[in-house]
């Protein structure tokens, strides 16, 4: 079958690696892609905007999967595109409708569905222009710290977390009355701050029925020690150590199951990955957020110990046979560690020739802001590619991972030499 993945990172390098496995792969196209995925299928340049030309392109190559990585085209609705075309109705998306889209795409859908469905998350209130006042007086009536988050997609950046509450009631009024993050924040979710562990964990769903992938943690912060400014992420580890059994039937039970029945309760047409990012507070697992997509980088350590076909198991959504399929998972630990352009997540050059890559021997190159231009391999993007291993521990794998990462070179190269500090 012809497969087409949409998006350009590390994710999208690691699905189009795995996918290109199977034996059911035909032509492998990815949009735009990068110059990691340039050798594993066809890189296509058709905006994710423009579902016209998507369409025309899928319908020319008889492409029979879509596989959507990124937020944005799930959000704009790619889905329901396809489904209410006719040509374009038999092809299988893999992700969401545009109201399942929303579970990412307004932080306050997302919390009246964990309220109606009752999912543990934090407490919460919403306020737009016309109760700016009850934000200023609701922020008196919590403890700091003070969360506040942009409703809409705001590219990973519009969650602030303030200590003084005076400062807190500036912010809600920048958000929301001087558009700091653009319509994303003419809403504005306040919630209670938890005090926890974040993990990770990621299922994949026909709508009735799930499966759960291996576990991640990733490290959003540019600095060590998880300090300085968030990214996309720096690196990450599977499987979660503290993540066991016990704890993962209690993540189940109290929000996984819920979120697939609530969906099925409330007609929301599901397919795809859901990223659940849960933390730990005093034993009990609680919802931070939902993403509709997999994570980048937890992506690169996720995908490579699925055992499984991972095409075929996509195939079974399809073809109702999704329930049966088994999903095997490799016992080794992967690490992945990001190398970031220097200046990322602020201001950054790009342009820079990479060498070494061809010298790693011991690890997974999985690209993310990379182009081949002029017969070289230059940097293009704030994260530049992601380096994943296994090993037996996590130590082995991340002695692996620094090891690959030394023969990569780059001007302005940067990576946090502390992933898994914490574990
Ligand atoms: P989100 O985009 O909702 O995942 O938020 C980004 C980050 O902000 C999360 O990964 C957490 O580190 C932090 N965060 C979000 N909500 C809370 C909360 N209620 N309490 C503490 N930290 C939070
Ligand atoms: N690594 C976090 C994310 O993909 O949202």
């Amino acid at each position: 079958m012809n497969v087409l993945i949409l998006g350009s990172g590390g994710r999208e390098n690691a699905f189009a690696w795995k996918i290109a496995k199977s034996s059911s792969c035909g032509q492998l196209y990815i949009c735009p892609g990068n110059a990691g995925t340039r050798l594993i299928g066809k890189n296509i340049n058709i905006s994710l905007a423009n579902f016209d030309e998507i369409k025309t392109f899928v319908l020319n190559k008889n492409i029979e999967m879509v596989i959507v990585g990124p937020e944005d085209p799930l959000v704009n609705g790619i889905y329901d595109f396809f489904k209410q075309d006719d040509l374009l109705k038999k092809i299988s998306v893999i992700g969401p409708s545009k109201k399942g889209a929303q579970l990412e795409g307004s932080k306050k859908f997302a919390k009246e569905f964990m309220l109606r469905n009752s999912i543990p998350t934090a407490k919460y209130k919403s306020f737009d222009k016309s109760n700016l006042s009850d934000g200023f007086n609701f922020l008196e009536s919590l403890e700091s710290p003070y969360v506040l988050k942009a409703d809409g997609l705001a590219a990973g950046k519009g969650v602030v977390i303030i200590n003084d509450v005076e400062e807190a009631k500036k912010e809600l009024s920048s958000m929301i009355l001087d558009g700091k993050f653009g319509c994303a924040s003419r809403t504005v979710v306040i919630e209670e701050f938890l005090d926890g562990i974040e993990m990770s964990v990621f299922i994949l769903t026909d709508g009735e029925s799930y499966k759960i992938l291996p576990s991640a943690k990733d490290y959003k912060q540019i600095g060590e020690n998880n300090t300085g400014l968030n990214t996309g992420g720096m690196g990450a580890i599977s499987p979660v150590p503290f993540l066991d059994r016990f704890y993962l039937e209690k993540i189940e039970n109290e929000i996984i199951k819920p979120t697939i029945l609530g969906l099925k309760k409330e007609s929301i047409e599901y397919v795809g990955f859901i990223f659940f990012g849960l933390i730990n507070v005093n034993d009990e697992p609680k919802v931070i957020e939902y993403n509709v997509r997999m994570g980048d980088p937890e992506t690169e350590v996720v995908i490579p110990r699925i055992k499984s076909d991972l095409l075929n198991l996509l195939k079974g959504i399809k073809d109702g046979t999704f329930s049966e399929k088994d999903l095997n998972v490799d016992d080794e630990v992967a690490a992945t560690v990001m190398l970031t352009s220097g200046g990322y997540p602020e201001k950054y050059s790009t342009g820079y020739e990479i060498s070494g890559v061809e010298d790693v021997d011991s690890s997974i190159v999985f690209h993310a802001g990379t182009k081949f231009e002029n017969e070289k391999l230059i940097t293009s993007g704030g994260r530049v590619m992601s380096i994943t291993s296994f090993g037996k521990t996590m130590e082995d794998a991340l002695k692996n991972s620094y090891e690959s990462v030394s023969k990569i070179n780059f001007k302005g190269k940067y990576y946090r030499t502390d992933i898994g500090f914490d574990l």
